[in-house]
């Protein structure tokens, strides 16, 4: 009777737990502003979610090319269009730009941010989503800030999906300091061993960048989104501080270790999947030649065909002159004087085609997605890094020896023919991406079920608070313990001088009285000097 009662619990129990299980969870994964690139590094882990069961939105400027189980697709502004005219409008020319060793202004890009925040929280479509309730909110922190507003309305546990590997200021929002002194800001391109002045140029760098977001960018998007929804919405430091996880697109092999809390999990190689069959125009373009291919793009943000017309040809004039067929990413299909080894596409399936295996080499800009792309498929890199993260990029992976660099800038048809036959001719480049790729891969959880298991761990408690740690709680004097230091310097000032006084008084005495036994001349002097 016992043992049936019990057996009967534990049925009830265990279909509890399994209801529990396969209980489907709102989602909503939110961006406002985003690239195509961006996009493509969190799209695993949604598309994934959605064959889970879990009821997925995805609210963002840019469409899945395909539709998926589970997932509703709903476009805000048209960010691809958006690109486009900002980059005409601004003449935004990134070649031009790089020749003339210009940075991107960031002022320009905010006040760009401003409109597009504020014509997003307009749409009809993103006010609808504010009478609909979600389980969980997983968001794109990059330049994103503006969507907080929203994300605070809501109510829903925060998961963050950082693009890149977490850079320090965000890290520092949930309470975990990256110190300047060995970990790079990923914009300066230093190593993570400084000297002094790599030192200073750092910490300096981020002073720089917590002030521009303190006094800047974050009270715009406060702005924006008090506006738009109501002042009593808290700042964007707190709603990003109420984080309950943060996904970040990093790996110890890509780049040296950082000091990580259990709300920060790594899940660098989440997009990158072993390729499938090329579709059939591509394979038969490789297939005509017996060398193999070379695959050439400078990645979603950069326009090629704005490409200056006399290094395009030069370009063209060193491709034409490989045994190999080169496949490359262009904004057109044309060309004029195209060789016939060479192939233009405005698309291509870049992981498939790092993962054929008569792939020779990828000639880059070095963009993240497309270095750890060629690390997880072992493909050793020709560099042309532009700007942002990528001299970043490209000097790690000229330090892990699988890279030889180019400057855009200088670069010559000698150069350019001469780094490809280097990659081709020496073998080393591709032992040493390989030992690499082995290194990225050899873990204990793929990066996508371990992207999974978290965003569910979220759900599943509650969002998770026990996970957060007390620094999130202080403020920046008390985390770095600057009052607990001035506090024991003024103890030790005070009792220093204390002793000090003291000392100086029994000393006068002892002096004093030895001096006046010695003789009474002494004590005159003494008074004198007094
Ligand atoms: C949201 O709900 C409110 C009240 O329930 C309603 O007045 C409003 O029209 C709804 N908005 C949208 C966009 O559905
Ligand atoms: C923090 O997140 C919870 C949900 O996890 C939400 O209810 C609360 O309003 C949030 N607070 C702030 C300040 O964002």
């Amino acid at each position: 009777m016992k043992s049936k009662g019990l057996s009967l619990l534990l049925l009830v129990f265990g279909s509890l737990l399994n209801i529990e299980q396969c209980s489907s969870e709102k989602i909503l994964v939110l961006s406002f502003i985003s690239t195509k690139s961006h996009k493509l590094t969190y799209m695993p882990l949604v598309e994934e979610l959605g064959k889970r069961g879990h009821d997925v939105t995805v609210l963002s400027p840019i469409l899945s090319p395909k539709p998926m189980k589970n997932v509703r697709d709903i476009m805000t502004i048209d960010g691809v269009n958006l690109m486009d005219k900002f980059i005409k409008e601004q003449n935004f020319d990134l070649f031009k730009m790089k020749e003339e060793n210009k940075q991107m202004n960031p002022f320009l890009m905010f006040g760009w941010f401003e409109g597009v925040c504020r014509d997003t929280y307009d749409l009809p479509q993103v006010q609808a989503i504010l009478n609909e309730s979600f389980d969980l909110i997983l968001m794109q922190p990059m330049f994103n800030d503006c969507a907080l507003g929203l994300v605070y309305r809501l109510k829903a546990p925060l998961v963050l999906f950082s693009p890149v590997s977490i850079a320090n200021f965000l890290a520092e929002k949930v309470g975990v300091y990256f110190p300047p002194s060995f970990i790079p800001n990923v914009m300066l391109g230093l190593p993570a061993e400084m000297n002094f002045f790599q030192r200073f140029q750092n910490f300096g760098m981020e002073v720089m960048i917590r002030a521009t977001l303190y006094f800047l960018y974050e009270p715009k998007v406060e702005e924006i989104y008090r506006e738009k929804l109501g002042n009593d919405i808290p700042s964007a430091s707190e709603i990003l501080g109420n984080a309950s996880l943060i996904l970040s697109n990093g790996h110890f092999s890509l780049h040296s270790p950082k000091p990580l809390m259990p709300d920060i999990v790594d899940v660098g190689g989440l997009h990158s999947a072993p390729a499938e069959p090329l579709p059939k125009d591509l394979e038969d373009f490789i297939k005509k030649g017996k060398d193999g291919f070379i695959l050439f793009s400078m990645g979603s943000a950069i326009k090629g065909d704005m490409m200056p017309d006399a290094k395009r040809k030069m370009i063209l004039n060193v491709f034409s002159k490989l045994k190999q067929q080169v496949l490359w990413k262009w904004e057109s299909e044309t060309m004029p004087d195209l060789p016939k080894n060479v192939k233009l596409s405005k698309w291509l399936p870049q992981q498939d085609l790092l993962g054929h295996k008569d792939i020779k080499m990828f000639i880059t800009h070095c963009g993240g997605g497309s270095t750890e792309e060629s690390i997880y498929h072992g493909v050793p890199l020709v560099g042309l890094p532009m700007m942002a993260d990528q001299p970043t990029n490209a000097d790690n992976a000229k330090k892990n020896g699988y890279l030889v660099e180019l400057s855009w800038n200088d670069l010559t048809e000698e150069d350019f023919m001469g780094a490809i036959q280097e990659i081709l001719n020496n073998p080393k480049y591709r032992d040493n991406v390989k030992k690499l790729s082995a290194l990225f891969s050899d873990r204990p959880t793929d990066p996508l079920e371990l992207g999974v298991y978290w965003v569910e761990y979220v759900l599943r408690h509650n969002g998770a608070p026990h996970l957060r740690s007390v620094g999130r709680k202080l403020n920046i004097f008390q985390y770095h313990s600057v009052d607990v230091i001035a506090a024991y310097v003024a103890i030790v000032s005070v009792a220093l001088y204390v002793i000090f006084a003291v000392l100086r008084l029994i000393c006068r005495k002892l002096c004093g009285s030895s001096k006046s036994k010695s003789s009474s001349n002494g004590v005159a002097i003494g008074k004198k000097q007094n």
